[in-house]
C-alpha cells in the first residue's frame, strides 16, 4: 500500500514516520523546499523525542522519502491524507480552512486511479464532504466511490508522546461512508490488530466531531479541576486527593484531573474555540465548551496574578525566577504556553524575570527564533540552567513540570534565593509536597 501526506507538520510528520514502520510505503510531500531537503538529510523541524530516529530509520528502508512533487506522489498512491494546518482564523477563533481547501485541489489534479482522500488535519464537520466536492468540481468526470472516495481519521496524538500515542492508540476512528474506502483504512491499521486496539467506524460528519468533542472534553476536565482548585484553596480541601476521590470512580476516570496554570499547546484553545464556532454556525451552542475558553484565558492571567499578590504579602524583592516556558514537557512548543501570559505580566507590573526551561535557555539557538515572534521575552534574562535563573530571586516559580525541576537540591535552591524575607516557592503542577519545602513559603496549586 503506498500512502502520500500532504503536510509535514506535527501531524504529517508523525504518522508518516509511523506508518513507514508499519511497513508502508510513505512519500511526505510539502510546499517547503528549504524543508523538504532538511527532512531529505534527516533533519527534523520539529522537537518530538524519537522522531529523528524513526525518520531515520523509514528513510534508511526506502519507505519514507519526502518531495516537493505532489503530483507524482499522489499518482502513485493507492491513500492520499491532507495533513495540512488549520490555525484559528484571525478574530472569530474558526478554523481556517485555507490550506485543507488547496491541498484537496491539488490532489484532484493529480489522482491517476481510484484513491481515498482522507483528511488527517483536525476540521470542522461537514469537511470531508467539502473535499469531495472540491474533488468533483476540479476533475468533472470523476464520480465517487469509483474514481475516489474521502474519509476523516482524526490523530490524537500528544506532543511528547507522539508515536506511542500512534503506535499504541486508545482507539482508531474511521469516517467514511463507503465500504471500500473503510475497508482500505483499516489495512492501514492492520498492525494495531496485535494489541486490540479498537477501531470506530462512522459516517465523515461524527468522525470530524468526535476529534473536536474529545479535545473539547479533555479542555473541560482541565478547567474543571482547575475550579475545583480555586475551592480547595478557600476551603483547605487539597485538589490532588480530590481528583484521586473522584477519579477512582470510573465513570469520571483518573486522568487529565491535574491542576495547574491552565492548558495551552496548539490543540486545546484553538479547537475548543472552533468548536464553539461551529455550534453557533450550525444554530446551537456549546456552551460549556464556550465557558472552559473563557474561564482558561482568565485562569492564566489569575496565576500571574497570584504570584503578584504572593510578592507583595511577602514584601518580598522584586525578582522571579520562571521554571519552564513550554506549553508542557518533552516539546518545545510555546504556543499558547500559560508562561507567555504570565511573564507579560509581571514585567508589566516591573518585576525582574529570569527564566530556565531545558529546551529554551541562554545561549541556546532556539531561543532567538523565540525572542522574534515573543516580544515579552525580549526582556527577560535567560539563564543557562534552573540554578542560574534562581539566584537572588525572592520567588521560584514552576510553570512546566520538566523531569529535571523534580529533584531539585532544595539546600542549594534556599541559599541561593535571596533570603532578606522568606523565599517563595510556588509550585504550579504540584510536583513537590508541602511538608518538603518546609524551608520556603510555599504555595502548591488547589492546597488549601
Ligand atoms: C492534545 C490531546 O491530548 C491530543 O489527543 C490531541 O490530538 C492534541 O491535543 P497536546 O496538546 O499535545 O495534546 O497535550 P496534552 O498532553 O493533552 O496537554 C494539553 C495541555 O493541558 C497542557 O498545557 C497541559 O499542561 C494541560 N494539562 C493536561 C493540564 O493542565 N492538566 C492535565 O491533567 C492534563
Amino acid at each position: 500500500m503506498k500512502i502520500t501526506l500532504v503536510g509535514t507538520g506535527y501531524v504529517g510528520l508523525v504518522s508518516g514516520a509511523c506508518f513507514a514502520e508499519f511497513g508502508f510505503e510513505i512519500t511526505c510531500v510539502d510546499r517547503d523546499t528549504a524543508k523538504i531537503d532538511a527532512l531529505k538529510q534527516g533533519k527534523i523541524p520539529i522537537y518530538e523525542p524519537g522522531l529523528d530516529s524513526l525518520v531515520a530509520q523509514g528513510i534508511k528502508s526506502n519507505r519514507l522519502s519526502f518531495t516537493t512533487d505532489l503530483k507524482t506522489a499522489v499518482k502513485a498512491s493507492n491513500v492520499v491524507m491532507i495533513a495540512v494546518g488549520t490555525p484559528s482564523r484571525r478574530g472569530d477563533g474558526h478554523a481556517d480552512l485555507t490550506y485543507v481547501y488547496q491541498a484537496a485541489e491539488d490532489i484532484a489534479n493529480a489522482i491517476a486511479g481510484y484513491t481515498v482522500v482522507v483528511t488527517k488535519s483536525t476540521v470542522p464537520v461537514g469537511t470531508s464532504r467539502q473535499v469531495a466536492e472540491i474533488i468533483k468540481k476540479t476533475r468533472p468526470n470523476f464520480i465517487e466511490g469509483i474514481h475516489f472516495d474521502v474519509a476523516s481519521n482524526p490523530e490524537f496524538l500528544r506532543e511528547g508522546s507522539a508515536i506511542n500515542d500512534f503506535m499504541r492508540p486508545d482507539r482508531v476512528v474511521i469516517g467514511t461512508n463507503n465500504a471500500k474506502a473503510c475497508e482500505i483504512l483499516q489495512k492501514l491499521y492492520r498492525p494495531l490488530y496485535l494489541i486490540e486496539t479498537p477501531i470506530v467506524s462512522t459516517n465523515p460528519e461524527t468522525s470530524e466531531l468526535i476529534k473536536y468533542a474529545a479535545n473539547g472534553f479533555l479542555a473541560m476536565k482541565i478547567s474543571f479541576i482547575n475550579q475545583m482548585a480555586d475551592l480547595c484553596e478557600k476551603t483547605g480541601g487539597d485538589v490532588q486527593v480530590l481528583a484521586k476521590g473522584i477519579g477512582l470512580d470510573k465513570r469520571i476516570g483518573g486522568k487529565f484531573l491535574n491542576a495547574g496554570p491552565g492548558y495551552g499547546g496548539s490543540c486545546f484553545p484553538k479547537d475548543t474555540r472552533a468548536l464553539s464556532q461551529i455550534a453557533e454556525q450550525h444554530g446551537t451552542k456549546c456552551s460549556l465548551i464556550d465557558e472552559v475558553s473563557t474561564y482558561n484565558e482568565k485562569r492564566k492571567s489569575d496565576m500571574a496574578n497570584r504570584i503578584l499578590i504572593a510578592l507583595t504579602d511577602h514584601h518580598a524583592p522584586k525578582k522571579v525566577a520562571i521554571l519552564g516556558l513550554t506549553f508542557k514537557p518533552n516539546t518545545d512548543d510555546l504556543r499558547e504556553a500559560p508562561s507567555l501570559a504570565i511573564i507579560p505580566e509581571l514585567l508589566k507590573n516591573d518585576i525582574e524575570v529570569s527564566v530556565y526551561d531545558p529546551l529554551y535557555f541562554k545561549g541556546c539557538e532556539r531561543l532567538n527564533h523565540a525572542i522574534s515572534f515573543e516580544e515579552s521575552l525580549k526582556e527577560v534574562c535567560f539563564s543557562a540552567s534552573a540554578y542560574d535563573a534562581i539566584k537572588n530571586a525572592a520567588c521560584v516559580v514552576i510553570l512546566t513540570e520538566w523531569n529535571e525541576f523534580r529533584a531539585l537540591d532544595m539546600e542549594k535552591v534556599c541559599e541561593l534565593m535571596d533570603n532578606t524575607v522568606a523565599p517563595l516557592f510556588m509550585d504550579f503542577r504540584n510536583i513537590y509536597r508541602a511538608e518538603e519545602m518546609r524551608k520556603f513559603r510555599y504555595y502548591g496549586v488547589g492546597k488549601g
